[in-house]
């Protein structure tokens, strides 16, 4: 599908509740599987990538009832998951494949991952290396560096991984494997990634050990069915945020917005970089700190985005590249080299397509460097079947000086489904 986005021709106006978290919604489903007896999810992102961990997690035998506005999950302990007859397949999700792995590495049975062709492109080493340290069976393409990949786990063992990327994926799929383990198991990381996997398996009733740059789990502890209300993706609501800062006379508010610190990355460039944005309504959802915002149009000036900053925004990497093009000055995002390995190569597919709609930037090997403020050009701009990308694209649109075509937008559909109908709200006021 192909969308085509015209120029705002008034301002952007209104209010729009944000969609549940990709990253809580697919730890609720996996987590309450492992768990002792019902789990209620509300708030749950019917997105292609948490669907595709719910059927992952039905072919390992789990029950799961998609009802009107809850997902009702009659998990069976953490040793009750079931050989699979079929290949697990994760679709586009790295989170899926990754964090599944470590629940994988932990079965006595042998279960085959597979994924489309992003997720083939899209390192499973850094996953799949530590797995085979804790005495987990891999193999697969390119020594399991790869997918498809084959895991047979039991008898796995404690360790205390340090590892070279600040990744929550990383992090979760090793403290999920420590389960399993009659020790315990210890993730450090060079920064703090996202803490979703910490928090919530502290509501399902395991102890987990955190301090600035580590998280431990004590094996054999079982989880406890709950209920989980998932707050708001930020990670969606940049988009929206960006929309309101970029087009002239806007003022939009977005409710339910997730604002766990591991995330707000955004919101502290969106500030340093002189947006009217305030947060309102602040309160807990599932052990999340959430809110209300609401950000108004105002001059912007570039900034530079680097360090332990970098992990609390780099899924917002892409709409920055839009909001940083209408910033005066130049912006340099450094540190930010993990963005070749998300759905695309980030640095490459940002700067591609926003040079094609005039944007003044240049690719750098961390990152990439935005000078404001470019005049943005209408044309023909491709996702490269990445959400963030289709998304990112269709902002510019906007403030274009014609229309911009925004091709392969059924990618959006991963994260946030109901993307261009939020949009067509605030066009319309
Ligand atoms: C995620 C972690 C991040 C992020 C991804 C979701 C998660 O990836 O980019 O969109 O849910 O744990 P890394 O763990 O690779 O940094």
């Amino acid at each position: 599908m192909n969308e085509v986005v015209k120029p705002v021709e008034k301002k952007l106006k209104g209010t729009v509740t944000i969609p549940g978290d990709k990253s809580i919604s697919h730890r609720a489903v996996l987590f309450a599987s492992l768990a002792e007896g019902e789990s209620i999810i509300t708030g749950f992102l019917r997105g292609d990538d948490c669907l595709s961990t719910i059927a992952c997690m039905r072919k390992l035998g789990i029950q799961i009832d998609e009802e009107d506005d809850r997902i009702v999950v009659k998990g069976k302990g953490l040793n009750g998951l079931t050989e699979p007859s079929e290949v697990l397949d994760v679709g586009n999700s790295g989170t899926t494949i990754r964090l599944l792995s470590g629940v994988l590495a932990g079965q006595n049975f042998s279960s085959v991952v597979v994924g489309d062709d992003s997720i083939a492109k899209r390192p499973m080493g850094r996953v799949t290396g530590p797995l085979k340290m804790m005495n987990a069976s891999v193999d697969g393409r390119k020594n399991a560096e790869y997918t498809p990949f084959q895991l047979r786990g039991g008898n796995l063992k404690g360790i205390h991984y340090i590892s070279p990327v600040a990744s929550a994926q990383v992090k979760s799929a090793i403290l999920l494997a420590g389960l399993y383990t009659p020790e315990e198991t210890k993730v450090t990381e060079p920064s703090k990634s996202r803490d979703h996997t910490e928090r919530m398996l502290e509501s399902f009733g395991v102890d987990v050990s955190v301090t600035d740059y580590s998280a431990a789990v004590k094996g054999g502890q079982q989880l406890k069915g709950t209920s989980i209300e998932v707050p708001g993706d930020i990670s969606s609501a940049t988009f929206l945020l960006v929309a309101g800062a970029i087009v002239p006379g806007s003022e939009i508010t977005l409710e339910n917005v997730g604002m766990n610190p591991t995330r707000t990355g955004i919101i502290d460039v969106l500030h340093r970089m002189g947006a009217d944005l305030s947060i309102d309504n602040e309160r807990k959802l599932g052990g999340e700190p959430t809110a209300d915002l609401t950000i108004r149009y105002s001059n912007l000036s570039a900034m530079t985005i680097d360090g332990d900053l970098i992990p609390r925004l780099i899924d917002e990497i892409p709409a920055i590249a839009v909001l940083a093009s209408q910033a005066q000055g130049t912006t340099v995002i450094r540190d930010a080299q993990e963005l070749k390995v998300k759905e695309t190569n980030r640095i490459d597919t940002v700067v591609q397509q926003l040079v094609k709609l005039g944007v003044d930037m240049e690719a750098t090997e961390d990152g990439m460097i935005i000078h404001g403020k470019s005049t943005i050009q209408g044309g023909t701009v491709q996702s490269y079947h990445d959400h963030r990308i289709g998304m990112a694209m269709a902002l510019c649109g906007l403030i274009a000086s014609s229309p911009v075509r925004v091709e392969d937008t059924d990618a959006i559909a991963v994260s946030y489904p109901t993307f261009f109908q939020d949009l067509n709200t605030l066009t319309e006021g």
